[in-house]
């Protein structure tokens, strides 16, 4: 596609809601959570924080730049940006980690399909708590099951996809986000209500910073990255669709602040339930699957008729989000490759398609029949999780903060920071301070912490 042609986001409050349709989704209810018990609670969440304010915010602002003044994606953003130089594998560094995170992302998007079925047949009715555990395990280590999910969904992604951007993206982001935060919030509420909620509460409020190591910035770095879309240039290229009066800075805080109120919400659900079931809070990728059918029995235990409307409901609605996020991984890999080798969109999209359900097969089939097959004591599922969230997505962050904040012109941020000069510059030297120092020492720091040279 040329520059004149692309097609844009139909309005301000549109693009707000596509990019934190990416933002928001698997990151936020599923990883967020098992991130946190992990790296014991409170003290993770307080970095967690931090890395989103300082180093999410100044990158995201970054990445939005770098996708509107460029009008491409981000494989061909850095090539228009600085032409003739080596900024190019930048933008293609992305474009594999955005097709690595799909591959990987779509078997746990799979799964919520298989149990919106679950809760759709009644089927949580009456079990207990070790039951779930066990359904879970059979079912995500099956060889067959997750894979006709995965299938499914990635099916899905790349129909939306081939429709287009306004069609597709946007309209469906509008209506889904909104729900999905009630639905949420009603959660919270049934959660808190459990016996023993106090325990899960404390989890999350009280910080034991005794705990806190290396890995425990590394773990919240990677999840303030993956969870808000950054580093891997998806947020860019939503950016490239962005019209002229779309306020870079607003967008991003919004997208930030409605990101991290869904990942806390979704902590404040499932930790309350985890404890007042007496599950252990570090169960890893299955805590939200074995936690969450607990919630919906519990709290409505007296009345079957809601816990079966609310379970099906919630979901939908996970398996919604994750559309979302799907979408804008695979638009980023679709559109490079369009753009980059001139293919059609609907044939660049199903060679994305093709690769990620092979990328997804082996992924799942690593959590069961290929369980034995480890590379640093890692299956391949988990291993991409590593690679892509705590490696890859920090260094494109990272290169990033210099290639914005150093190598192009002041002049250019400030462009886009003020629409042309028709805003006013306001906290402009705050962003670019963060971004030419704070974020990218930090990211260095972590990184060298995490090496075990300091
Ligand atoms: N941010 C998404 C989530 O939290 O589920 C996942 C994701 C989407 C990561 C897009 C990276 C990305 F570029």
């Amino acid at each position: 596609m040329q520059k004149g042609e692309r097609v844009n986001f139909g309005s301000k409050i549109g693009a707000v809601l596509a990019a934190a349709g990416s933002a928001v989704g698997l990151g936020n209810i599923w990883r967020f959570p098992y991130e946190t018990g992990n790296h014991g609670g409170a003290a993770f969440i307080l970095i967690y924080l931090a890395c989103v304010l300082l180093l999410g915010m100044p990158i995201m602002i970054a990445e939005f730049t770098v996708g509107r003044h460029s009008k491409a994606s981000t494989g061909r953003a850095y090539k228009v940006l600085a032409p003739g130089t080596h900024w190019k594998w930048l933008g293609y560094l992305g474009v594999l980690a955005g097709f690595l995170i799909l591959g990987y992302y779509s078997v746990v998007a799979g799964w919520t399909l298989e149990y919106i079925l679950e809760a759709g047949v009644d089927g949580f009715a009456n079990k207990k708590p070790d039951d779930f555990v066990v359904a879970f395990q059979n079912f995500s280590q099956d060889p067959v099951r997750p894979l006709v999910w995965l299938f499914i969904f990635l099916l899905a992604t790349h129909f939306i996809i081939v429709k287009g951007v306004k069609d597709g993206i946007e309209k469906s982001s509008k209506v889904l986000m909104p729900v999905l935060f009630i639905l949420i919030v009603v959660l919270v509420g049934c959660s808190l209500s459990l016996p023993n909620a106090e325990k899960g509460l404390e989890f999350l409020l009280k910080p034991d910073f005794s705990k806190v190591n290396g890995d425990v910035f590394l773990g919240a770095m990677g999840q303030a990255f993956f969870s808000l879309s950054l580093g891997m240039g998806c947020l860019s290229t939503y950016a490239s669709y962005f019209g002229k009066e779309t306020k870079l800075g607003n967008t991003a805080l919004s997208v930030g602040v409605i990101d991290t109120f869904v990942a806390v919400l979704a902590g404040l659900i499932i930790f309350p339930a985890a404890f007042s079931v007496g599950l252990q809070p570090d169960a890893g990728p299955s805590l939200i699957f074995i936690t969450l059918p607990n919630v919906f029995q519990q709290a409505f235990s007296g009345v079957p008729v809601l816990a079966y409307i609310f379970s099906v409901m919630f979901y939908v609605l996970l398996a919604l989000a994750a559309l979302t996020s799907t979408i804008s991984l695979h638009e980023v890999v679709t559109a490079f490759l369009h753009e980059e080798f001139n293919l059609t969109r609907g044939r660049a999209a199903r060679l994305v398609t093709a690769g990620c359900i092979a990328i997804g097969v082996v992924s799942s089939l690593s959590l069961g029949v290929l369980q034995e097959y480890t590379l640093f004591e890692k299956g391949f599922f988990d291993l991409l999780d590593f690679v892509t969230a705590k490696i890859m997505l920090p260094l494109g962050g990272l290169l990033v903060c210099v290639f914005v904040g150093w190598y192009l012109k002041r002049s250019v941020s400030y462009e886009e920071w003020t629409n042309g000069g028709k805003l006013k510059a306001g906290l402009f030297n705050l962003y670019i301070f963060l971004l030419r120092y704070v974020a990218p020492v930090a990211i260095i720091l972590i990184f060298i912490n995490e090496l075990g040279l300091i």
